[in-house]
């Protein structure tokens, strides 16, 4: 059985309750993050939690715990969860007002806060060993994708697109460059060199995107933060698509045509090994 928590209390998730006047319900309005656990572990949590309060002070929402509540919420969460490896999930949205209002209620409304946790489903070992196809689209998310909030409409339908062309994920693209996915960062291999976008608005600052840069920093691996051309990626070696649950896994075709041989290239492969040494080395020593 689930367990969840809802607002200072952990109860099973099939119990947990909230507002159809919650805010996160009427009009998308809150924040979010996806943890990934290994062994019991919250892999990078300080960086997830530092994220969420960074999504919530753009979005003028009081963070309603410090870092040390927080960490022991999704630690308390992850005990009273069967699985060694979880995936954590954490929402906090601007509450349930008593009537609908565009604008934000008063200071007597409290945030909504809400974890629950899921088995960590990583790539299989096959799909690691071919890759996955994608497809391509157009990025028709707003100007503040560095956020990671809620209102997740365009990159459902993004992501179905993909699942409707029997693919894994949809690469965006937005004026001839390269965003990310539509829950996920990209990154290219071309001539030996990783390249990936920069952070900006127009994409999530992934904490997986970090530790690939981190891990291609410390081993020497050639790689460049630059804008990526849509160009680029269509001629790129080697794509790779990034997150907390995917962790690091090779595209092996893009709309139908392979991507380099088409199957996962050296770079990938290396990768793929530095990041789950990496964890594992973490997870033993903390
Ligand atoms: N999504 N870009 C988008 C749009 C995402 O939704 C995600 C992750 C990422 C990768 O971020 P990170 O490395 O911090 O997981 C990039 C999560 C996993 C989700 O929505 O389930």
């Amino acid at each position: 059985m689930t367990t969840a928590f809802v607002n200072g209390q952990y109860l099973p998730l099939a119990e947990a309750r909230v507002s159809p006047m919650d805010r996160g319900f009427l009009f998308g309005d809150g924040a979010y993050e996806v943890i990934p656990v290994y062994s019991r572990r919250a892999f990078r949590l300080d960086q997830h939690i530092a994220r969420l309060a960074s999504t919530l002070a753009a979005m003028r929402l009081h963070n309603p715990h410090s870092t040390a509540e927080w960490q022991a919420i999704v630690g308390e969460i992850v005990a009273r969860n069967p699985w060694p490896d979880q995936s954590v999930y954490l929402q906090v949205t601007r509450g349930a007002d008593t009537r609908r209002n565009h604008a934000f209620p008063g200071p007597e409304v409290m945030p909504t806060v809400f974890l629950m946790s899921e088995p960590l489903l990583t790539p299989s070992a096959e799909q690691l060993a071919s890759g996955v196809a994608a497809v391509s689209a157009a990025d028709i998310r707003w100007l503040r994708c560095d956020l990671k909030t809620v209102s997740m409409l365009a990159n459902c339908l993004l992501r179905q697109h993909a699942i409707d062309h029997g693919c894994a994920e949809t690469v965006l693209f937005r004026d001839s460059f390269l965003t990310e996915g539509a829950a996920s960062s990209i990154f290219v291999c071309k001539d030996g060199v990783l390249l990936v976008p920069p952070k900006s608005h127009l994409m999530l600052p992934g904490i997986t995107y970090d530790v690939v840069l981190e891990l291609a920093r410390s081993h020497g691996m050639k790689h460049a933060v630059r804008e990526v051309l849509e160009a680029e990626v269509r001629s790129a070696d080697e794509l790779w698509m990034t997150s907390s649950t995917k962790e690091v896994l090779p595209i092996t075709a893009l709309d139908g045509r392979p991507v380099g041989a088409g199957t996962p290239g050296p770079m990938a492969r290396q990768m793929v090994a530095w990041y789950q040494d990496f964890k594992h080395t973490v997870m033993r020593n903390g």
